[in-house]
């Protein structure tokens, strides 16, 4: 049984470096995509302090729908025209959004959301959805939080292929 363990670190890379390994770790093994994004959203929303919601929104072809995540209900559907995770599905490039409550047809699932971040998917050029992380702090997300949710995307992109 997989145990996650207190983030030791005091860098945010380290941080990271340290959840990587503990995604790999959890999600070894399996390729089913909702057990996995389950599992990944609880782990990431339970390690880093400062978080009112992860989890995945998965394209079904048309538009973004929601799929594993914590934190409150969010709303099920948006366009790839709407809001921050619809920009970073259409343009397929990591938003870092300091204050959400400034980015134009920004999407309050839950009006406590101030920032937030949100990484594409995709696997072998085509669109699988998006991962998206809120926080109530405003300004939550750095350059240190993209390059990390990236890199724990792409372990769960991989998980989805492995072997
Ligand atoms: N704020 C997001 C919507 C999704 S939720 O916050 C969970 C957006 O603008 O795309």
């Amino acid at each position: 049984m997989f145990t996650a363990a207190a983030l030791q670190s005091d860098s945010k890379p380290g941080q990271y470096a340290e959840l990587a390994e503990q995604a790999r770790g959890l999600l070894h093994g399996e390729r089913d995509r909702i057990a996995n994004a389950a599992n990944f959203a609880a782990l990431v929303y339970n390690a880093l302090p400062g978080l009112n919601w992860a989890g995945f929104y998965f394209f079904d072809g048309s538009e973004l729908v929601v799929g594993p995540f914590q934190g409150k209900p969010a709303c099920v559907r948006i366009a790839l025209d709407k809001g921050v995770c619809g920009a970073a599905a259409s343009t397929r490039q990591t938003q870092v959004v300091a204050d959400v409550y400034a980015f134009p047809g920004h999407i309050a699932c839950d009006a406590a959301s101030r920032s937030e971040i949100v990484v594409p998917l995709v696997a072998g050029g085509k669109l699988l959805g998006v991962f998206d992380v809120d926080s109530p702090t405003p300004a939550r997300f750095d350059e240190d939080d993209r390059a990390g949710m990236e890199n724990l995307a792409a372990i769960f992109l991989q998980s989805l292929r492995a072997e």
